[in-house]
């Protein structure tokens, strides 16, 4: 009986060691490996679900096309991917599980610029890449006057952005005064107000009221009667898909008429769905990309995401795919998979022609990429401008 139990420890025992040398060889990037593996830190539930799904199609695609045409260093690429749900502690907690138990060598997203401020410290802390496609607002890249050194995106940074739509507002609306309505739990929606205030004031106009909300509000009617009575030219509203379709409905409820502006998180057919084709009509935002451009990378991308989904490609689909391309060209460049030397390769990143525009970094990890204006016209998204920065 004894010796039977004793066997039996011995025999576990030696299971223990056998899964502790395994897990030995997972733990170095393993080198010999036949695959690449890619963290895909993505909201994949939640709030701003659309975004998190569209992104990792653009991956996914451009992973599948970089496969079939042999890969990368002689391997695979896959993405292993964990959902955020929409939230910056389990963003956190995501990006943790990719680095210390998937063992991927950097990470793409997440999309929305909260969740990617709450993976930062664990990327840095582990010397592995950070790159999100999306995230736009000013301090992903930059803490306290230094470029962070594990953190990269593939998009232009808000200031660009609320610009773009300051200058729209003066120019193309004639607009003298504006109110700002912000999204007080997104540090998307704070950099952007303050970017818009700046370049609207600066440019002449008068920002006449600032008023709040936070995000999974359902009723803003009692702010939207205040902001009427102040009677402005434009309300500015830099906010997601799911409150900008019921803030358009309910402005357009009350009598605003005004054109109301936005911003890339107004990018998804679910403001459509929400607010009504009808509520908005005289709307316009800024984005990454339009679907409509005429240069020749983007219908090329257009009917390959067409013919993968069997849907037009947004701006995160489209960004979601430049990202990828931009770390796989960094990987081949770095002719390694250590994370360490991505990261050097990435901060080199020069003249990198993608679906969004040509990317190159400047030192603080940004590229600088133009921006387009979209109006919705019955419900449909239609080219406005182009702006160069
Ligand atoms: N720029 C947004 C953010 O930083 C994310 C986003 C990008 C949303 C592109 C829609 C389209 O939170």
């Amino acid at each position: 009986m004894k010796k039977k139990w004793l066997s039996l420890t011995g025999g576990l025992l030696a299971v223990g060691m056998l899964g502790l040398l395994a897990a030995g060889c997972g733990s170095s990037p393993a080198a010999d490996s036949k695959e690449i593996k890619i963290g895909g830190n993505f909201e994949l539930t939640g709030g701003v679900a659309n975004f998190g799904k569209q992104t990792v199609n653009g991956i996914q695609l451009a992973f599948k096309e970089v496969n079939a045409a042999g890969g990368v260093l002689g391997k695979q690429i896959t993405l292993v991917q964990a959902d955020n749900k929409s939230e910056p502690s389990e963003a956190t907690n995501a990006i943790t599980k990719l680095i210390n138990q998937d063992k991927v060598v950097a990470v793409l997203g997440p999309v929305a610029s909260s969740n990617v401020l709450a993976t930062l410290q664990v990327g840095q802390d582990n010397k592995v890449p950070v790159l999100t496609a999306t995230g736009t607002n000013t301090k992903i890249t930059v803490d306290e006057g230094k470029t962070r050194p594990y953190a990269f995106r593939a998009c232009f940074i808000d200031p660009f952005q609320g610009n773009v739509m300051a200058n729209f507002a003066i120019k193309s609306m004639k607009a003298k005064t504006a109110v700002i309505y912000v999204d007080n739990s997104s540090d998307y929606s704070k950099g952007l107000a303050e970017s818009f205030e700046a370049a609207f004031t600066q440019a002449g106009g008068t920002i006449v009221g600032k008023e709040a909300f936070l995000q999974k509000d359902q009723d803003f009617k009692a702010t939207i009667t205040k902001i009427k009575g102040m009677n402005p030219d434009v309300v500015f509203i830099p906010a997601y898909y799911e409150e900008v379709g019921k803030i358009v409905k309910q402005a357009r409820e009350l009598g605003v008429t005004v054109p109301l502006l936005g911003t890339d998180g107004w990018d998804d057919p679910k403001v459509v769905e929400v607010a009504s084709a009808a509520a908005l009509n005289n709307t316009y935002f800024s984005n990454h990309y339009s679907s409509q451009d005429s240069d020749p990378r983007v219908a090329k991308f257009a009917e390959a995401y067409k013919k993968e989904y069997g849907q037009e490609p947004s701006a995160l689909a489209a960004l979601g795919y430049d990202a990828a391309l931009m770390l796989i060209d960094a990987i081949k460049r770095a002719n390694s998979t250590e994370p360490a030397k991505i990261r050097d390769a990435l901060e080199q990143t020069k003249n990198l022609q993608v679906v969004t525009g040509i990317i190159s970094l400047n030192e603080k990890h940004d590229p600088v990429k133009s921006a387009v204006v979209i109006e919705y016209k019955d419900g449909k998204q239609a080219f406005k401008e182009k702006v160069n920065p």
